[in-house]
């Protein structure tokens, strides 16, 4: 006989303990154990696998079934596996349903036999959905049903290649005593879920909601037992939506799928830039336009800054504002500019924002964000053929960031004629007149602006 040890499970990290804690053991988080379901106990008996010579393995039975949504198949590494089970994380409002209903229409129109399991909506509202998106076809079936035990008996009655579940968090084992929602019952519906995917070789997509922190709702072991995760983020106010591998088992996790949100649904964004820069001004002070990396893509980001400096005696506390940017790296350039550069804002209310719905965590956005606030402070604009690239470290030095070929080959390729850079960067022939930089102080004089104070 084998006891079921584990009876408690963090939320956050997954670990286990035979019984509750205040705190868990392997993260440090705090009241984050929760009662797992008790497991059967098993007697031990005939193991149900056998080991095989790795060569004589069978290779992978089914290949990759391109979906037709061109951004999502290329996240994909080539289109949904069967017998995978992916996540599709993203918080509520992003368009994860919207992204599932059309990657299961082009599928279904392409005969395979799609099912997807409603917890959230109707029916019928996935049909006003669909109607919307003109995804009316043949070969999808939709069920509301939110306990897991119908889901295998639909999926055994209707044998679909492809099983997507609108969202996990909604599906429950009616057998298990906790809640819907919770963390023993999405972990226990998902690996049911998984268990059946390999059994039959369906391709299953779970949809999952994050919270704003961008933890799934739920447990993160979930992201254990699946494939693939992705994630689909982007700013509910703006169109943009990006799509990234967080873990994939059958490929690469660099690559990122641009899409719109529009009247009629996601459509593919091929040319980025016009999304981004579209609206952009020329010859504003505050604004540089910077190459910034999602995945192995590079994309030209329009970064702005805006100084208010206060009258007289500073009553109020300034407002430091960072949108689509970390308000910790805005913290660190201002102490910077200030120390290193003879640029102080603290007298100022600062507001320093990314455009276009993206959100920049690398560092290789600060050298931008520096630029852009001295030009605003200076009331100076920066030449519109510019564009500006580097890490700031604390000593006002500017530091090389991952492949800058990647971003000076695409701001060339989109009409940019010269790139405040590192100093140590390698002049790779597309085109751009650099100028290198070792410093803040530099980049404020390469590119023209006072750096004495102008108030
Ligand atoms: P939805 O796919 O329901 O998001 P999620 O499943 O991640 O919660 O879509 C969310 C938003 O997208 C919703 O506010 C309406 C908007 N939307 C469009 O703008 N165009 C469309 O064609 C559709 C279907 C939705
Ligand atoms: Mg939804």
């Amino acid at each position: 006989m084998t006891k079921a040890k584990t009876a408690f499970r963090c939320r956050e990290c997954g670990a286990t303990a035979p019984r509750w804690e205040g705190r868990c053991h392997a993260c440090g988080d705090w009241n984050t154990l929760v009662e797992l379901a008790p497991t059967a106990t098993r007697t031990a008996h005939e193991p149900a696998t056998r080991p095989v010579q790795l060569a004589d393995v069978p290779v992978a039975a089914g290949a990759a079934r391109p979906s037709g949504l061109d951004e999502l198949d290329r996240v994909l590494g080539g289109g949904v596996v069967p017998g995978s089970v992916t996540l599709l994380g993203g918080e509520p409002g992003v368009g994860k349903s919207t992204l599932l209903l059309q990657a299961l229409t082009l599928l279904a129109s392409t005969g395979a036999r799609c099912l997807l399991v409603c917890g959230e909506e109707s029916a019928a509202q996935v049909r006003i959905r669909a109607e919307r998106l003109h995804a009316i076809v043949p070969n999808l079936w939709l069920v509301a049903d939110a306990d897991v035990h119908g889901v295998v008996a639909h999926v055994q009655e209707l044998e679909p290649d492809v099983l997507a579940v609108d969202s996990v968090q909604t599906l429950a084992d009616v057998d298990l005593p906790s809640a819907p929602g919770s963390v023993a019952q999405v972990t226990e519906c998902t690996h049911r879920l998984v268990r059946l995917a390999k059994e039959r070789g369906m391709a299953t997509v779970l949809v999952g909601h994050v919270t704003k922190e961008g933890t799934l709702a739920g447990p993160r072991v979930l992201e254990h037992a699946v494939d693939t995760v992705l994630s689909f983020d982007g700013d509910r106010h703006h169109a943009l939506r990006l799509l990234r591998a967080v873990k994939h088992r059958f490929g690469a996790t660099g690559e990122i799928g641009l899409f719109e949100m529009g009247e009629a649904g996601l459509t593919t964004v091929a040319d980025p830039a016009a999304l981004l820069l579209g609206d952009r001004q020329r010859g504003v002070p505050g604004c540089v336009v910077t190459p910034v990396l999602e995945g192995a893509r590079a994309l030209l980001v329009e970064v702005q800054g805006l100084v208010s400096r206060i009258e007289g005696e500073v009553k109020v506390s300034p407002v430091r504002s960072a949108q689509g940017l970390d308000p910790k790296r805005l913290a660190v350039i201002l102490a910077v500019l200030d120390a290193r550069a003879g640029v102080n804002l603290y007298g100022a209310h600062v507001y320093a924002s990314a455009v276009g719905g993206v959100r920049v965590s690398e560092p290789a956005i600060d050298l931008a964000v520096t630029l852009a606030l001295v030009s605003t402070d200076r009331k100076q604009a920066l030449p519109d053929d510019l564009v500006v690239c580097g890490e700031v470290g604390l000593a006002g030095e500017v530091r090389q960031v991952p492949q800058i070929g990647r971003r000076l080959h695409e701001a060339a390729r989109l009409g940019f004629k010269r790139a405040v850079v590192p100093a140590s960067t390698p002049d790779n022939g597309n085109g751009l007149e650099l100028l290198g930089v070792d410093s803040v102080v530099d980049a404020i004089d390469v590119t023209g602006l006072k750096r004495g104070c102008a108030h």
